[in-house]
């Protein structure tokens, strides 16, 4: 990551929180965004104290697009903006079908459409500026999508496409970004969405600053994908190789012969 100023979603709690701390330890300047602003007041003071770094709040609800414009306008007009951190977010628990769900309208404003546009909006920034970084909070529910609310991980999966895609596309121009997939993490999210995760094992809970320690140890190792539990890179590599492995067979002018439903095909 380099110097500059970072913005961080999400910064008022749990991993958002986690990484202005880290990113602030670091040297970092920052700009840290959500909806409660006593709570990235008092966050700002602290880091400033601590750490000598300047720490601008603002006071930003994602699910509104005249919020967003405004915070993506702030990241395309100052020149010392070099990082963006997309930590905001919330949960669904259960299941999405059903009259008991609630609605999911904020959910994907936040988790998907605002982190787009203020994506999108660095990453035009930093090429022009010559370099810098995009970090989105995926999840590891997107390599179990039958098992949790399905827009939420559907949610999920545009956001690790979307980094993936893009960051084929900022090749060669010193912008680099990042997919984290983290699995369960103890943070304030889910008591918020009123889920119960006493059932998951402690085993399976990690700390909000050791994920972003390991988090930003990908980063710097130059992973465009990272999943801090997974011990083993060679698994994902796998996962990969595999994915590509498709890739000839992806797109032919005949289907596959088991579909060959009519011998004129
Ligand atoms: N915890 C996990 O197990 C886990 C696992 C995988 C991925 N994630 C992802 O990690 C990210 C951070 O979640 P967390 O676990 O750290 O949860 P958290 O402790 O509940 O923090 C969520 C953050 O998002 C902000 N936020 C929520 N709605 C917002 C809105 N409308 N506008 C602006 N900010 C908003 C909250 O701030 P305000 O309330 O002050 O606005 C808070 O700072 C999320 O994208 C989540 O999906 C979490």
């Amino acid at each position: 990551m380099q110097q500059g100023t970072a913005v961080v979603t999400g910064a008022s709690s749990g991993i958002g929180r986690a990484y202005a701390q880290e990113l602030a330890r670091r040297g970092h300047d920052l700009v840290v965004a959500a909806r409660d602003e006593a709570r990235l007041s008092a966050l700002a003071a602290q880091l400033s104290a601590d750490h000598g770094v300047t720490v601008d709040v603002v006071r930003a609800d994602l699910a509104d697009s005249a919020d967003v414009a405004r915070l993506a306008e702030q990241i395309t007009s100052d020149p010392r903006i070099s990082a963006l951190v997309n930590c905001a977010g919330l949960w669904i628990a259960g299941r999405t079908l059903g009259s008991d769900s609630p609605d999911h309208g904020p959910m994907l404003a936040v988790n998907v459409v605002a982190l787009q546009e203020l994506t999108l909006a660095a990453a035009t920034a930093f090429i022009a500026r010559g370099g810098g970084g995009i970090i989105n909070i995926s999840s590891a529910v997107v390599m179990a999508p039958e098992r949790f609310h399905a827009l939420y991980v559907a949610g999920k999966a545009y956001v690790l496409a979307l980094t993936e895609a893009l960051q084929s596309e900022v090749a060669g121009t010193g912008v680099r970004l990042q997919a984290v997939l983290p699995g369960f993490t103890k943070t304030e999210i889910f008591d918020r969405a009123g889920g119960d995760v006493s059932a998951i094992p402690d085993a399976m809970k990690m700390a909000p600053d050791l994920l972003v320690e390991a988090a930003l140890a990908g980063f710097d190792a130059g992973e465009t994908v990272t999943i801090p539990s997974l011990p083993d890179v060679a698994d994902w590599e796998a996962f990969l190789a595999a994915r590509a492995a498709l890739g000839p067979n992806l797109s032919h002018d005949r289907p596959a012969p088991r579909y060959r439903l009519s011998a004129a095909v």
